[in-house]
């Protein structure tokens, strides 16, 4: 079952004039001495490029969006019908927060907006953005920020529903995007972009989002294989005897407690004549669902860890999305896959797990599995050689205890940890740097093997660290490596809020994507 879509294109014409079913513009809030000068309707402040809407008002817009409620708050949509006083039918008015003074707005603060506009428009086949775009060097970034959000906040899964939904508005079709000139190649180069990458995030939500009765490793195996077969990617996918006989040990232990066995999947993207010549690593965590195996979860919420392969599904995507944007850097991505189940050949605590490297592990919590598929995946990736390796994983409950809902868990080399925090801000995925310490290591010692699995001395305390501790022993020598724990911003439970929609948010694919493209351009 595939989502709708929605396309992308630009447009120089007249707001005005266009014939389209909504016009979206940008309104921003104003400070109490701006509003003190404008008197009535001064809590609003029109946003540029609406100019010319604004005058086929005769100068009555911001009254009567007033007059509706509107404030300018950051996500806010208000409707207005036009009856005939421009071509389109509804003016949207999306609120874009205060006027930031001497620039434009922040390209995250008008991605959300897109993203917003485009949500409360469902029902509205086509709509066009008259959005606030700097006319400088930040004007491909606005850009591409503007068609990223209204991609992304026109996503809607498919779902499941046997009867046709009378009240459901369908997605936006088709948005047009207005700049000062549409056959400007920068600005087609940036539509061009946000629809690759965008439409590897709404893939990746599609595959989060999918039942995991629906997505176990052999079908999300066969789904990534397919995908990345057609985007031109080398693939090969290791099947549970091929994983027995290559000693995975961690990925074969987490899976044995399914019937639905275990897989990796390796996609290769080779640039043209070599590339730069570094070489990328993507490992993603894809535990298609987490029962927590013999260690199992309490009930209330486990339906969420559908999501639990939210990792493999952003590198998978991000894999798809290089494909297209072609860098000239080599990347591979590894998917180890496994569904965590309690059954009578499941793994158990207390076994000890013999690693893809070699390494012994103490399996002490069977809910910590993660990092056993990863540690797999990693060793192999250094195995097959690699410059950087970024691994990312729906890993601990931690990292949503220590950093929330929105910003990711960075751990590994101090340099790569910054890079990711870096790009992720640029991109509005904001991650954050946490340490590695040496008493959370010495606590995973182990009686009988190398390494335990958790720390079971210190219990709860640092639980994000140890998963990032425990990875780090099985990164080669001289790897630059970054671990980024996005158990709280790859699904959105609540309501659906600027270009997030409900279930899987498709974080991190914009990062990993914009860091291949950072190594390709800066090595
Ligand atoms: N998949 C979970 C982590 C998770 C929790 C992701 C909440 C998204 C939302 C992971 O496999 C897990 O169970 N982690 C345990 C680790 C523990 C057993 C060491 C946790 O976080 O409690
Ligand atoms: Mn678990
Ligand atoms: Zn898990």
């Amino acid at each position: 079952m595939t989502s709708p879509s929605t396309t992308l294109s630009l447009v120089d014409t007249d707001p005005a004039e266009l014939t389209v079913d909504a016009i979206v513009i940008g309104v921003h809030s104003q400070t109490g001495d701006q509003a003190a000068t404008s008197g009535f309707a001064g809590s609003l402040l029109l946003a540029s490029g609406a100019e010319s809407i604004a005058a086929a008002f005769d100068g009555k817009l911001t009254e009567t969006l007033a007059l509706l409620g509107a404030t300018g708050g950051p996500g806010e949509v208000i409707k207005l019908a036009t009856l005939g006083t421009i071509a389109a039918p509804i003016v949207a008015a999306v609120g874009l927060g205060p006027e930031p003074t001497g620039a434009a707005p922040a390209p995250e603060t008008l991605r959300r907006a897109a993203g917003a506009a485009v949500r409360a428009l469902a029902g509205a086949p086509r709509v066009a953005l008259t959005l606030p775009l700097p006319d400088d060097a930040d004007a491909p970034a606005a850009l591409r920020a503007v068609a990223e959000g209204a991609l992304l906040g026109g996503y809607r899964f498919a779902g499941y529903k046997t009867k046709p939904q009378p009240t459901r508005r369908e997605p936006v079709a088709e948005v047009l995007v207005a700049v000062p000139d549409a056959a400007d190649q920068t600005a087609g180069a940036e539509i061009t972009r946000a629809q690759a990458v965008a439409g590897a995030v709404r893939l990746c939500r599609d595959w989060v989002n999918t039942a995991p009765n629906e997505l176990r490793p052999p079908s999300f195996a066969d789904a990534v294989a397919a995908a990345a077969r057609e985007a031109g990617l080398g693939v090969e996918v290791l099947d549970e005897e091929a994983l027995r006989a290559g000693g995975y040990g961690g990925i074969i232990a987490v899976g044995q407690g399914s019937e639905a066995p275990p897989r990796l999947v390796k996609l290769t993207y080779t640039p043209e004549a070599g590339g730069n010549g570094k070489r990328v690593a993507l490992v993603g965590k894809g535990i298609t669902f987490d029962t927590g195996g013999v260690s199992i979860k309490p009930a209330q919420g486990m339906w969420e860890m559908k999501s639990d392969m939210g990792g493999a599904a952003a590198v998978g995507a991000a894999m798809l999305a290089v494909a297209a944007l072609k860098p000239s850097v080599a990347v591979t991505g590894y998917l180890p896959m496994a569904e965590n189940m309690p059954s009578g050949t499941a793994y158990r605590p207390g076994d000890v797990i013999t690693m893809y490297s070699g390494k012994k592990v103490e399996v002490l919590n069977t809910d910590a599995e993660g990092r056993m598929v990863l540690a797999d995946g990693i060793a192999r990736a250094c195995e097959d050689g690699t410059d950087y390796l970024f691994e990312t994983s729906t890993l601990t409950g931690g990292q949503v205890i220590a950093l929330g809902k929105r910003i990711a868990g960075v751990m590994g080399t101090p340099e790569l940890c910054e890079r990711v925090k870096v790009v992720g801000e640029s991109v509005g995925e904001p991650a954050w740097p946490m340490p590695l310490p040496d008493d959370v290591r010495k606590g995973m010692d182990s009686d009988v093997a190398d390494i335990s699995q958790v720390n079971a001395v210190m219990d709860r305390a640092g639980h994000m660290l140890q998963g990032g501790v425990f990875l780090r022993e099985f990164v080669a020598e001289g790897v630059d490596w970054a671990h980024i724990d996005i158990a709280g911003p790859s699904y959105h439970s609540g309501e659906a809020t600027g270009y997030w929609t409900k279930g899987g948010t498709g974080v991190p694919v914009r990062t990993l994507v914009q860091l291949v493209e950072d190594v390709a351009a800066n090595g």
